[in-house]
């Protein structure tokens, strides 16, 4: 049983003594205890080095206190398993040097099995719940196809992928096809996720904001909700689809427990849109936590008020920024745990 269970709690809409609290990225550059592995080990060594993911997935539940672990992985696990090469270049982020632009680039791709390509995933998970012992729950995660989909294609960052929109736009048969080989992997990776023992999972569609209305639904939501539909009988979902606020209707429709919500929008509209069944997560700016501690506490309470009791987690509106300094974090964590409504 676990001990803290207020995010499990709050995602099934029930009272709880005060609203929980994590942070996206909470596990990364950040924190120095983070840093010490990093000049030790490349990156992909330690998402699949089962003691080193479990070690930095605990480290911000001892350093900052928050109420659930997120494990340590990525996102662009999925397109390498699928047989896709994936680089983490320190100064440039990901590439994938061989993208996806043509028929017969998809002829690279499969739908692979996952206990054999991430079964390092699923033992991370199982080494995880043993350390963690009950302390707080474990949030899983997959990107979402449609985000996948601008990495696979796009082959590295963008603030526009344009490539990866233009082989949508051009190539549509081609798009469904390669959506719809990682909504299957996605499915069975995060089905995994949840056997090996994730007491939630969150679908990150950090590139969903892209998107009109429209073309979220045609080449984002159609495949997001095929995965919340599938893991509906077993762990509560949250979709984080930033910038993707035309949609949270939408999104609440596909029965998803959780909808995150970046800084852009105000919580009550956010409310308003999403309707009063869902928990909205969120949605603190991630560069506010530069700010004074003081401002950061004053800010953090003026976030809580606005949301209210009840349906919310506490959490930044976008990953944590690597230069914020940790005590900035604590202090944003301290004062959502020591807030009342
Ligand atoms: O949240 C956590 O603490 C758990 C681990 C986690 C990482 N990436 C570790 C990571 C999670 C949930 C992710 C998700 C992820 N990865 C997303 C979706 C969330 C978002 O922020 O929008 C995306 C788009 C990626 C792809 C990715 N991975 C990028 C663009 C980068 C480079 C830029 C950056 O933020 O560093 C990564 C690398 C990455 N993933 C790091 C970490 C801790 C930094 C690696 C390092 O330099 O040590």
């Amino acid at each position: 049983m676990l001990k803290n269970d207020l995010i499990l709690r709050t995602l099934r809409g029930e009272p709880t003594e005060r609203t929980p609290v994590w942070m996206m990225r909470q596990a990364g550059r950040y924190l120095p205890q983070y840093m010490v592995l990093r000049e030790k080990y490349g990156f992909f060594e330690r998402c699949q080095t089962p003691e080193l993911a479990c070690e930095i997935t605990i480290q911000p539940i001892d350093i900052v206190g928050v109420d659930a672990a997120i494990l340590f992985s990525d996102i662009l696990v999925v397109p390498q398993a699928m047989g896709l090469e994936v680089q983490l270049i320190e100064t440039k982020g990901p590439v994938l040097p061989d993208p996806i632009k043509t028929t017969n680039d998809l002829s690279r791709v499969r739908i692979p099995d996952v206990d054999e390509t991430l079964g390092y995933v699923f033992d991370a998970i199982r080494l995880i719940k043993q350390e963690l012992n009950e302390r707080v729950p474990l949030i899983g995660f997959a990107g979402a196809p449609w985000t996948l989909l601008c990495y696979m294609v796009q082959g590295k960052g963008s603030k526009t992928f344009d490539e990866a929109k233009a082989f949508c736009y051009t190539q549509p048969v081609l798009a469904h096809q390669l959506l719809q080989m990682i909504t299957d992997t996605t499915i069975a990776y995060l089905q995994g996720q949840v056997k090996a023992g994730a007491d939630l999972v969150q679908i990150f569609d950090s590139w969903g904001g892209l998107l009109s209305k429209k073309d979220f639904e045609d080449f984002s939501l159609r495949y997001i909700r095929q995965i919340v539909a599938a893991l509906k009988d077993t762990v509560p979902t949250i979709i984080f689809a930033k910038g993707a606020w035309h949609s949270l209707e939408a999104m609440a429709a596909t029965g998803a427990q959780g909808l995150g919500i970046d800084w852009c929008i105000e919580a009550p509209v956010a409310r308003q849109f999403a309707g009063g069944q869902v928990t909205l997560q969120g949605n603190f700016d991630p560069a506010k936590l530069l700010s004074p501690v003081k401002v950061i506490e004053q800010e953090t309470k003026e976030m809580l008020a606005a949301f209210g009791p009840g349906r919310h987690i506490a959490n930044l509106g976008h990953g944590i920024l690597p230069n914020v300094p940790v005590d900035h974090a604590r202090a944003f964590v301290d004062a959502v745990k020591n807030y009342r409504h």
